[in-house]
């Protein structure tokens, strides 16, 4: 853990009103940068998140040949080509595939690597090289990838594809959509269906965006199939806002008394917006509304205002992969909420950018909040009317929802909070913090 030193973080001098739009959903930038340095020949895209961890996927997929040339837009996204490498293949990389702090840089990589026989290092920032990676190898390894050292749990490791993968069935321990996507991006190069079961739903931004490039693929509630050999081809991609973004507004605004924001443009996937439903089921005032569709995605608005009674709740383990990234946040609301609120099966908390699991539940007990963990399930007892105390210093560990959702403490109080390692929110949101203060002014 880093210990740079502390961002204060203000009380917001006002209710957050009036609207504003998050920039571009990570999920889908990285598949959009990812795909298209994929397919052949070159794709468009718009509304690319400009942050660290999208950069990582732009860096890997540039040092195996693709050419980048997304540009700034004036509203801050990315915007413009990329030429993929196609039937070509990706070129034999100088060095290691450094994914920073991305581990849907590094999860995805290992399935967009598996059809070629190059030999690639894969790396990434001492977070995420001690992320676990035996979820992905394990499946890829079925379909014939060499991985080594053989077996290894954790990065660096080095990957050499074959041209021969095999076609699999792969009944996943866990709902996640990095596993689904590395082993179905690998699928698309096997002679045969390649199909990924899960246990719950996760989110199924590539389901819907491969087909975009030409890739034919079919999904039910817990099962996505590709049959290959298949090759993707250039295509438009424009990314809607990121959900996961939103949530720390939407969160701010049912906190903040008087509060009343309209958050536009956002993705309204459903496996997304959990955090939408979870907040309904607190009684929390917010709702949407469809505006239009991206590619197969849908977007909207959300509209949020202060609610001053909220209620516990109890989230059932199939409704946690479309909250995963947004529990942190949620877990600071159910702190204000009447009773006691369970997420259950939260356990792969402990294995994101740190253990969150165990960092919500110390920095809810820091502000006087009884919180715990029983098995892998997470309960809260909400105090109704809940005052930080003062002088609250949180460390963030570097993790980018852990910031956002301790700096959330100090702009919806009434004391400044001090957040360490601040500065991570780049990863996924650098305008977090103007964001929240063009609301509030
Ligand atoms: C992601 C999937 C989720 C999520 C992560 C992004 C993706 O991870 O937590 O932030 O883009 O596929 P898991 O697949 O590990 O659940």
């Amino acid at each position: 853990m880093s210990s740079s030193s502390a961002v204060r973080i203000e009380p917001l001098s006002r209710p957050l009103a009036g609207s504003v739009r998050v920039p571009g959903d990570k999920s889908i930038s990285h598949r959009a940068v990812l795909f298209s340095a994929m397919a052949e020949g070159t794709s468009t895209l718009s509304g690319v998140l400009d942050s660290e961890d999208v950069r990582s996927s732009m860096k890997v997929v540039e040092a195996l040949g693709a050419k980048v040339a997304l540009d700034k837009q004036p509203d801050g996204s990315l915007a413009g080509e990329v030429r993929g490498w196609g039937s070509e293949g990706p070129r034999q990389p100088e060095g290691p595939l450094d994914c920073g702090n991305s581990g849907t840089t590094a999860r995805l990589l290992m399935g967009v690597l598996a059809p070629w026989g190059i030999e690639a290092e894969i790396t990434g920032d001492e977070s995420l090289t001690r992320r676990p990676m035996r979820r992905i190898t394990a499946p890829l390894m079925k379909m014939g990838v060499r991985f080594s050292p053989d077996g290894k749990e954790t990065l660096p490791v080095t990957e050499r594809g074959t041209s021969a993968l095999r076609p699999i069935t792969y009944d996943s321990p866990m709902a996640s959509a990095q596993l689904k996507t590395a082993v179905l991006l690998a699928g698309v190069y096997a002679d045969g269906t390649t199909t990924v079961n899960e246990p719950a739903p996760s989110r199924n931004h590539t389901e819907l965006m491969l087909p975009e490039f030409g890739v034919k693929t079919t999904a039910g509630e817990r099962t996505a199939s590709v049959v290959g050999p298949a090759r993707l081809e250039a295509c438009d991609v424009h990314v809607p806002g990121d959900p996961s973004s939103a949530a720390f507004l939407a969160c701010a605004a049912v906190l903040k008394p008087g509060s009343d924001v309209t958050i536009e443009n956002v993705s309204l996937n459903a496996a997304r917006i959990g955090f939408v439903r979870t907040l309904e089921r607190m009684g929390a005032d917010v709702s949407i509304a469809r505006t239009g569709v991206a590619g197969k995605e849908p977007f909207g608005t959300i509209s949020v205002r202060f609610t001053p009674r909220l209620r516990g709740c109890e989230v059932p383990a199939d409704k946690i992969a479309s909250i995963v990234d947004e529990i942190p946040v949620l877990a600071l609301v159910a702190a204000h909420a009447q009773g006691i609120t369970v997420f259950r099966e939260v356990g792969e908390l402990r294995v994101k950018e740190t253990d969150r699991l165990r960092a919500v539940i110390d920095g809810l007990e820091a502000l006087g909040v009884d919180a715990w963990e029983d098995g892998n399930d997470l309960h809260i007892e909400g105090q109704p009317g809940l005052v930080a105390p003062a002088g609250l210093v949180f460390d963030s560990g570097g993790d980018h929802r852990l910031a956002m959702t301790w700096a959330l403490v100090g702009l919806v109080g009434r004391e400044p909070v001090d957040v360490k390692d601040f500065e991570c929110v780049a990863i996924s949101y650098p305008g977090f913090l103007d964001d929240m203060e063009r609301l509030a002014s």
